[in-house]
């Protein structure tokens, strides 16, 4: 029934993962993958895929409408599953805007593409057609020790400009439901990690880091807390909601792994220690900084996965330990998609920019 993808944000490291995903259980599927290209974006991600004569690339911008519009009517698109976005929290507090207009216009823009392609011929029918919105935890703002895990009624408290747009994203698409009857759902997901992620983030960057003998930055005390979630469970997630997920709703997704910051560091140093050895009589947790933390940082996060659980039966599949193994074994086997990716300038760029804020 839901035949033919577009896949927003499909070069970045979600999206690339469920792209892949689609095509290796859900063959099917034709598969467009609208993306921008940006620092975060990489073709590089979706090289060697299982069945390319079903999966087509256009390199566009979410916030172009006629491009958009096009797309939907020249592919007969009846799936919408939107991961574009920026993505950093890090950047959105030194570049605000380009997160305004991606997450917040671009959403907009396709929301408002579906309405009008859709609306056309009646085919506004939640049998035909659906959109869905991916979105994250960080909209429910930081929790308190002792205070239970985010469910899917807990008051939106966004804290930086990243978590801010995508909670107004997520509005705008329940009001696109409500008013126009566009059928979509919403997923917001705790922090994902896994192959192909960019070394922006904590875990590839960390792992980078130790691999090269740079610092490992943690922010403040290190104690903040994730709630882990391998991102092949993400993937079946997404594609469980899309099959059985009830129109006009949003699921809560985690992993169930809680581990602080700095724990998971020490564990990568440990795990690099074993597999690729210590550089002269140190181990690689002497790598490890403390540096000045991040402003607004939020301490805490943690999903109540209760409801995609127990009405459509997901739960994730992997520990902390077996998903952190396999993604440290995946980045020790693709140094040339590591190569790649760092030795851009806009990476180098990000890399001076950060740590000159935080030393
Ligand atoms: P990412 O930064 O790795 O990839 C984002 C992709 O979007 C890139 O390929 C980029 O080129 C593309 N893009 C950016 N602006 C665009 C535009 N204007 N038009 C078209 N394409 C554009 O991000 P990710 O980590 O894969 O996250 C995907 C989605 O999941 C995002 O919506 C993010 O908010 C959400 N999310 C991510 C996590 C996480 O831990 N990574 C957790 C919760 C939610
Ligand atoms: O919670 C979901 C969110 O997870 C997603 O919506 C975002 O798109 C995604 O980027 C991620 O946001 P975080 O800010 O939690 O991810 P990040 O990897 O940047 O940081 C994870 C934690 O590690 C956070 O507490 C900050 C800390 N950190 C991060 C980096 C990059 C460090 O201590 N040092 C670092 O160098």
């Amino acid at each position: 029934m839901l035949q033919n993808f577009l896949v927003t944000g499909g070069a970045g490291f979600i999206g690339s993962n469920f792209t892949r995903y689609l095509q290796n259980n859900h063959p099917a599927s034709f598969i467009v993958n609208l993306d921008l290209l940006t620092y975060a974006g990489s073709l590089e991600n979706l090289k060697e895929l299982p069945i390319p004569g079903k999966y087509h690339f256009i390199r566009g911008d979410i916030g172009d409408s006629s491009l958009v519009e096009s797309i939907l009517r020249d592919f007969n698109i009846d799936t919408i599953v939107h991961f574009a976005a920026e993505s950093h929290v890090d950047r959105s507090l030194t570049g605000p805007s380009a997160f305004i207009q991606t997450n917040i216009v671009g959403t907009f823009t396709l929301l408002e593409a579906a309405r009008v392609v859709w609306g056309e011929n009646n085919k506004m029918d939640p049998s035909k057609v659906r959109f869905h919105h991916i979105s994250t935890d960080e909209v429910f703002g930081s929790l308190k020790p002792g205070e239970p895990a985010f469910t899917e009624t807990t008051p939106y408290a966004p804290n930086s400009p990243y978590a801010a747009s995508k909670a107004s994203s997520d509005h705008l698409v329940g009001s696109y439901a409500r008013s126009f009857d566009l059928p979509v759902t919403i997923s917001n997901c705790s922090n994902n990690y896994g192959a192909y992620q960019f070394p922006e983030k904590l875990i590839p960057l960390m792992i980078l880091n130790a691999l090269t003998g740079k610092p490992l930055p943690i922010y403040g005390d290190g104690m903040q807390i994730r709630d882990w979630l391998y991102v092949d469970d993400h993937c079946e997630a997404i594609w469980t909601i899309l099959q059985n997920g009830e129109i006009g709703e949003s699921y809560n997704i985690g992993g169930g792994n809680q581990p602080p910051n700095i724990e998971i560091v020490k564990t990568i140093c440990d795990i690099l220690d074993k597999s690729v050895g210590t550089p002269e009589d140190k181990c690689h947790a002497d790598l490890v900084q403390f540096v000045k933390d991040r402003p607004g940082h939020d301490r805490r996060y943690a999903m109540d996965i209760t409801k995609i659980k127990n009405e459509l039966g997901w739960q994730p599949k992997f520990d902390f330990d077996q998903g952190l193994n396999r993604t440290i074994d995946w980045y020790l086997g693709h140094t040339d998609w590591l190569n790649a990716i760092i030795k851009e300038k806009e990476y180098q760029n990000w890399v001076q920019i950060n740590y000159q804020g935080r030393e």
